[in-house]
């Protein structure tokens, strides 16, 4: 039974979809939600599946406290889906290749510190892309900067909203996050 911890800021769309995938599912589950949001619509889905939630503040994230809790449950992989502060050295050293994240445009472009969610697709409609996508990556000391694992373009030219362009992005998001998760678990761990 493989086990996954979810971090997660916002509504937990994402989440939720791992949640659905693992569950009654012999192969992994979910262990434990994390977030630093105390009014994340993500904890709602939690607790509706009978997930551990955890709340943190900033300072938790590096001053052992995330860490400790991340260690009782000896996580296969942790999954940013949706988390939007920057994830610490510490805890990136004690798991290497463990830590995945989703991020909604193509990387290289699109990415780094300020480019989440709605901003991201804003800037990728005002330079009038014709297509987009997502990017499924492993998470290093910078912002949306380690291996990539996987990423799919969608194309936009009849999006005419930024709110458009994240309903398509969250499509494919949807689709094949937690595929590439499972695939993740069966293959390299
Ligand atoms: C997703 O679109 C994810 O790619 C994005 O936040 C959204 C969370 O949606 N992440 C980032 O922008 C990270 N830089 P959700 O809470 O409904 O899963």
């Amino acid at each position: 039974m493989k086990r996954i911890v979810i971090f997660a800021s916002g509504s937990g769309s994402n989440a939720e979809k791992i949640i659905l995938q693992y569950k009654n599912n012999s192969q992994g589950n979910v262990f434990g939600i994390f977030t630093n949001n105390p009014n994340a619509k993500v904890l709602e889905k939690a607790k509706k599946h009978n997930i551990e939630s955890v709340i943190f503040s900033k300072d938790d994230l590096s001053n052992g406290f995330v860490l400790e809790k991340i260690n009782e449950i000896k996580p296969d992989l942790i999954v940013l889906a949706g988390f939007l502060l920057k994830f610490p050295k510490a805890i990136i050293e004690k798991y290497p290749n463990k830590i995945i994240n989703i991020h909604p445009a193509l990387l290289p472009k699109y990415g780094g510190k300020g480019m989440y969610g709605i901003n991201v697709h804003k800037a990728v409609l005002e330079n009038k892309e014709t297509e987009t996508g997502i990017t499924i990556h492993y998470v290093n000391e910078n912002y949306d900067e380690g291996a990539f694992i996987f990423q799919k373009s969608v194309t936009i030219e009849k999006c005419h909203s930024a709110e458009e362009i994240a309903e398509k992005v969250l499509e494919l998001e949807h689709l094949y996050f937690p595929q590439i998760i499972k695939e993740i678990l069966n293959s390299k761990i």
